[in-house]
């Protein structure tokens, strides 16, 4: 049998707390009508002030290892995808490999923005085909509350804290699992989406706390149209390599930074709404968590079932852009 790479379970872990917008309108100068209107965001989650990566990871890979029947001591690798990782080393991996008793496996993570829980999937995936592993466990986690500017209304009205897990393993049935990826980046739009500070470019320094640079900053118009252009992109190289249009796939799991680039990437694809998976509303913009959570909650729904088609697509800091296409 050719060896695909299949998901055996997945799980997701979400702060309790909610912050809605009527409380952002009290903090900012924004409102209710204009976060939903312009962004389909009713309301996000925030971790509290002593949770790190991490403490998200945990619980939604316990969850993704009991969906699939197997402990974490049966893993060959963790990848985890974050950009608000615990700290800026060592990696949030070894730190859920040593919190779930994983083996000294390998286990580190991908910065590759809201792109990164593609990239990790696709990785895994070249692992998995080529037999080196046999179960890998996948997280894309996000603590965007934690990195975002409360002051800036153009952008903290959008984000929001969550993880995403999935255990993966080699296809029991033939023809199921990843059918294809697609990955790809820009790397002149780096500056559109960035944290300036922090790194050895720009050391921490009073100055850099003053002027704030230590958190999130986003031209998101400009990122606008090339993500709906990326996303349809990504899609339709997918699903061309495997002989399918639209048309064969039962749901678009795309990141969800905004319902309008959402709505926009399925006119353009000429699919209509209710193939297209929202959970925009209740968690914001969760970055590299966001198709993955998208992904738990849609089997739980039994949105996603055996045989599903599934484009899994997403766009993010760099500028990355990739997808993966699955029949679950
Ligand atoms: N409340 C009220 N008004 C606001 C707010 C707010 N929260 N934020 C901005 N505005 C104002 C602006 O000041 C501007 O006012 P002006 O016309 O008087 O200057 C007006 O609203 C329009 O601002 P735009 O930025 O042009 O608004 P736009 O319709 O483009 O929506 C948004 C902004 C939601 C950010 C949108 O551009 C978007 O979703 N971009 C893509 C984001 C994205 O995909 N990011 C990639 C992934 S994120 C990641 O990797 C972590």
């Amino acid at each position: 049998m050719n060896i695909r790479t299949q998901v055996y379970g997945t799980g997701m872990k979400v702060p309790d707390h909610i912050i809605t917008n009527e409380y952002l309108s009290t903090i900012v100068d924004t409102s209710d009508e204009w976060i939903v209107s312009r962004t389909g965001m009713k309301e996000r989650r925030q971790v509290k002030p002593e949770e790190s990566a991490s403490d998200l990871i945990v619980p939604a890979s316990l969850q993704a290892l009991e969906n699939a029947g197997i402990t974490a001591q049966d893993l060959d690798m963790i990848i985890v995808a974050t950009i608000s990782s615990d700290m800026l080393f060592p990696a949030a991996a070894c730190l859920v490999q040593d919190r779930i008793g994983a083996r000294q496996i390998p286990a580190f993570d991908i910065s590759a923005g809201c792109t990164g829980a593609i990239y990790a999937l696709s990785l895994a995936d070249q692992f998995i085909r080529f037999g080196s592993c046999k179960y890998i466990l996948v997280v894309g986690a996000e603590l965007l509350t934690k990195i975002t500017n409360w002051t800036d209304r153009s952008t903290c009205v959008l984000f929001g804290d969550g993880a995403g897990a999935m255990v993966l393993g080699p296809s029991q049935k033939e023809g199921h699992g990843i059918l294809g990826s697609h990955l790809a980046s820009d790397g002149k739009g780096g500056d559109l989406l960035c944290i300036p500070a922090g790194g050895s470019m720009m050391p921490p320094s009073h100055e850099t706390i003053d002027k704030n640079l230590h958190t999130l900053q986003m031209r998101g118009n400009e990122i606008y149209k090339t993500a709906i252009n990326t996303m349809s992109q990504s899609v339709r190289i997918l699903l061309e390599r495997e002989g399918l249009t639209p048309d064969d796939v039962d749901l678009f799991v795309f990141h969800q930074a905004n319902l309008r680039i959402l709505e926009a990437v399925g006119k353009r694809l000429g699919v209509e709404s209710d193939r297209v998976f929202v959970n925009i509303h209740k968690y914001g913009n969760t970055s590299s968590a966001s198709t993955m959570m998208a992904i738990h909650e849609a089997v739980e729904e039994g949105r996603i079932k055996e045989g599903s088609y599934v484009a899994q697509v997403a766009f993010g800091a760099g500028l990355t852009w990739g997808g993966i296409l699955w029949k679950w």
